[in-house]
């Protein structure tokens, strides 16, 4: 067997399971991975030598490198990824669904051989601080030394991983293959994928099988598959949450800090808001990153929920990331990063689209020379970064507190570019629900193949790893238990005039919100009732520091009844689906939101 009699873990299972990987995918070699820097360094020279990577400027980028994906390697496969109960209701409508021993098969066909030529990772990883009795640990088998080393900036990871599991703690198993063996002498391509994927996860096995791609989503297996497909359904089992969230700490100038969570739909703010700097006006105002794309949530002995961030970097989108627009991020990326599929600059640093003046020349993200002339954008709208997250300036002193932190508003905000108003608060936690529930949203690059438009429950629907009807049910039961229940809010930072221009300027400006919210949630803040929730008036948010026209606020803030109601009834397509999994609170909460738009006028706004 590869995995010899000196294997550095004592975990029987754990040994046993390698040496049934390895014998199916047939290895040239195996490599336990340390976790060191130095690993991490000779893993990336490997690559670089390979031609994966491309070292960046060592005085502009220091320890970085761009990685160059094949063009059909770029984001997540909604339509690949598939959730394997034994039962086909319990993946439910909004999921791929197989038989497991059916996919078993068909999986077992493909890993057959599908490492020979290339080396498999052994990566050993805890998502939450290590030992904390929140924390799971995974371990990730992969041929790829590009998912290797992200993960090591991604999770906790390495040896010290193994002294916590043991000789028989518990791990997610997570087999991931490029699937593309070399043959000897082969020469291997620079991004090794095949056109065939697979990102398969077994929710009651609780095992992840990813094949065929290299890209972020799908093979940083921490992330999206365990973190919240398996999490979720572990959740539900357990009594918790596992949420595709930001977690952020709004801290007063009396020193009162409020956190909250929020869920957006894949590249539609989430690091953005997590990162916020606030707006001139907002003197004494600090706002503390905790986490910027998954939450793990879990009552407290107090009634209190707390949550933690199981990550341990940032995978984020890079166009758009600019110093104007973030620079938390931009100065977090300042060395130690690994980029793919940005454009790479005659001095050999990085650029994309709104970072910054463009260069005159640069090298494209398809390797191709660019210049700002050029039809096709210079990195890929869904290029990424991936930076530690102890680099970021606004990081939370409690971010790795293992007990987490405690949320007071849960957020939910989609791309809306029509009909809905910047803020709004749920009257109570399962009209909350029903707002998320039914949450729509505009495409993105984060996944190919987007429908234009599409309701993303919860900014969850890609990633809850059961019947999507059960998880609405799981929150209603789950706020029911809790004597003091956050308050729940949606925002929309995308609505657009009919010049198609944003009518509100978002980003750091997006404090505003966010201070009305922490004056709801600490009973100081006013609210007016409109036909869809409780809204701000123009006398409500603090607008110090930013000149913004009342009226184009009130615009901003109005309800369309036709709009709201023609939404109202076009959800019944996404609950009727369904069946008997709908929970009956979310029909009631339908009723009685079209019932208040019957009694509203045409345009309901507040006169103030
Ligand atoms: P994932 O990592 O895919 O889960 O995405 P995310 O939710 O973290 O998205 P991110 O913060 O990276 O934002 C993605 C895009 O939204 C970028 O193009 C941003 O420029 C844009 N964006 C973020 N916040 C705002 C805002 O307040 N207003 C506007 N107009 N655009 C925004
Ligand atoms: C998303 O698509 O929501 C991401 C990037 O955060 S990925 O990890 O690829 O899912
Ligand atoms: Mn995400």
């Amino acid at each position: 067997m590869l995995n010899s009699a000196d294997a550095p873990s004592a975990h029987a299972k754990l040994n046993a399971w390698i040496d049934e990987i390895a014998a199916l995918t047939k290895p040239a070699a195996i490599h336990w991975c340390d976790g060191s820097k130095e690993e991490f360094d000779r893993m990336c020279a490997e690559m670089v030598a390979a031609g994966t990577l491309i070292k960046l400027n060592e005085d502009k980028r220091p320890g970085s490198y761009l990685a160059r994906s094949s063009p059909s390697d770029v984001a997540r496969v909604e339509d690949r990824t598939y959730i394997c109960s034994e039962r086909e209701e319990d993946a439910g409508p909004t999921n791929n669904w197989m038989a497991p021993a059916e996919m078993r098969k068909t999986l077992s066909g493909l890993y057959d051989g599908c490492m020979q030529g290339r080396t498999m990772y052994v990566v050993p990883f805890s998502m939450g601080p290590l030992g904390s009795p929140i924390a799971h640990i995974g371990v990730q088998l992969t041929d790829s030394a590009y998912a290797a080393a992200n993960m090591r900036i991604m999770t906790r990871m390495g040896s010290k991983v193994l002294d916590v599991l043991g000789a028989d703690g518990a791990f997610v198993p997570c087999v991931h293959s490029v699937g593309a063996p070399l043959a000897a002498g082969e020469k291997d391509s620079v991004w090794p994928c095949n056109d065939e994927k697979y990102i398969v996860h077994y929710p009651e096995t609780r095992e992840i099988w990813s094949f065929g791609s290299g890209y972020g989503g799908n093979a940083l297996l921490g992330k999206k598959c365990f973190a919240l497909r398996i999490a979720s359904a572990m959740a539900r089992d357990e009594g918790w949450l596992a949420e595709h969230m930001l977690i952020v700490g709004l801290e007063s100038p009396e020193g009162e800090k409020t956190y909250v969570a929020a869920a957006f739909p894949s590249a539609c703010g989430k690091t953005n808001l997590a990162m916020l700097i606030p707006p001139a006006g907002f003197d004494g105002w600090k706002v503390w990153t905790v986490g910027d794309d998954i939450a793990w949530i879990k009552p407290g002995a107090d009634g209190k929920l707390y949550a933690i961030n199981p990550e341990y970097g940032y995978f984020g989108v890079a166009p758009g990331t600019s110093d104007k627009s973030n620079p938390s991020a931009m100065k977090a990326l300042s060395k130690d990063c690994i980029y793919t599929n940005v454009a790479l600059t005659d001095d050999k640093d990085v650029w994309w689209e709104d970072m910054s003046a463009a260069p005159a020349h640069a090298i494209d993200w398809k390797g191709n020379d660019w210049a700002p002339d050029s039809d096709t954008p210079a990195a890929h709208p869904n290029a990424r970064f991936t930076a530690p997250a102890s680099q970021c300036p606004s990081i939370d002193p409690n971010w790795e507190d293992p007990k987490g932190v405690p949320i007071s508003a849960f957020i939910f905000g989609g791309r809306l570019s029509k009909t809905f108003p910047l803020a709004y608060q749920a009257f109570d936690w399962n009209h909350g629900v029903y707002m998320a529930a039914t949450m729509g949203s505009e495409a993105t690059a984060a996944a190919v193949g987007q429908a234009a438009i599409r309701r993303d429950p919860f900014a969850m629907l890609p990633f809850c790893g059961y019947n999507m009807g059960d998880y609405w049910q799981h929150w209603v039961d789950f706020g029911a238990k809790l004597s003091n229940p956050p308050a729940i809010f949606r925002v929309n930072w995308f609505r657009k005039d009919q010049n198609g221009k944003f009518m509100w300027p978002g980003f750091g400006q997006n404090m505003r919100v966010l201070k009305w919210i922490v004056d709801r949630v600490n009973g100081n803040g006013n609210a007016v009732e409109s036909p869809i929730g409780l809204m701000p008036t123009h006398a409500d948010i603090t607008w110090n520091g930013l000149d913004y026209d009342k009226d184009t606020f009130e615009h901003l803030m109005e309800v369309d009844r036709a709009g709201a109601m023609a939404d109202a009834e076009d959800q019944s397509e996404l609950f009727g689906r369904f069946g008997d999994k709908l929970p009956a609170e979310m029909e009631n909460q339908r009723q009685a939101q079209i019932k208040r738009l019957n009694d509203a006028p045409e345009i309901w706004r507040h006169k103030s």
